[in-house]
């Protein structure tokens, strides 16, 4: 995701040529994969609820958590699926890695294109938004409070 973010940030700045055309195949090629590993990442979710949240995260914080985790997630599937959208609306198909040729989602239409673009880019700066925030707690529980949230977000960090 942090890679997406940059790749996008970096590419749309790029001077048409053949660097901008490969910068946008790749952002939507890895951002497609994110969308499958998103998917898979929920299915494993249903049959392995995450652990009760620590006994120091109480109050408002508690009720913010998975409000953050919510968004976090919905943003794995909306991005890549606002992304997919606004190359269908462009009149552009998607083949995956060179491979695979994914249907369009929507027909061609420029307005619709520009109402995906703007989606995807607000969609994008939430996402800035929410990383910054979680970012930002996961130090001050660890650094401050030093409760132990880091570790828990390691893999076998919670057992
Ligand atoms: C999954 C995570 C994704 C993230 C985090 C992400 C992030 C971004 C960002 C930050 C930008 C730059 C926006 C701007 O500042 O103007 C961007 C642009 C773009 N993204 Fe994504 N993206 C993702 C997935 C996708 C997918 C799956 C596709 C298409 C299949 C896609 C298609 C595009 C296109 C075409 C642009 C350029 C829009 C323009 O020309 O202004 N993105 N993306």
């Amino acid at each position: 995701m942090l890679g997406l973010l940059a790749l996008g940030l970096w590419m749309t700045g790029l001077p048409l040529g053949l660097a901008k055309l490969q910068a946008y195949n790749w952002h939507k090629w890895v951002g497609l994969a994110v969308l499958a590993l998103a998917g898979a990442r929920i299915l494993w979710r249903r049959r392995h609820p995450p652990p009760a949240l620590p006994a120091a995260v109480t109050g408002w914080q508690a009720k913010a958590a998975p409000i953050v985790h919510w968004t976090l997630l919905a943003l794995l599937i909306a991005l890549p699926i606002s992304g997919w959208a606004m190359s269908s609306a462009a009149g552009i198909s998607i083949v995956w890695f060179g491979i695979l040729r994914l249907p369009d989602l929507v027909p061609g239409d420029r307005a619709l294109f520009e109402a995906l673009k703007t989606t995807h880019y607000g969609l994008s700066r939430l996402l800035i938004g929410v990383l910054i925030l979680h970012v930002a707690a996961v130090l001050y529980h660890d650094l401050w409070r030093r409760d132990g949230v880091l570790r828990r977000m390691w893999p076998l960090g919670g057992s």
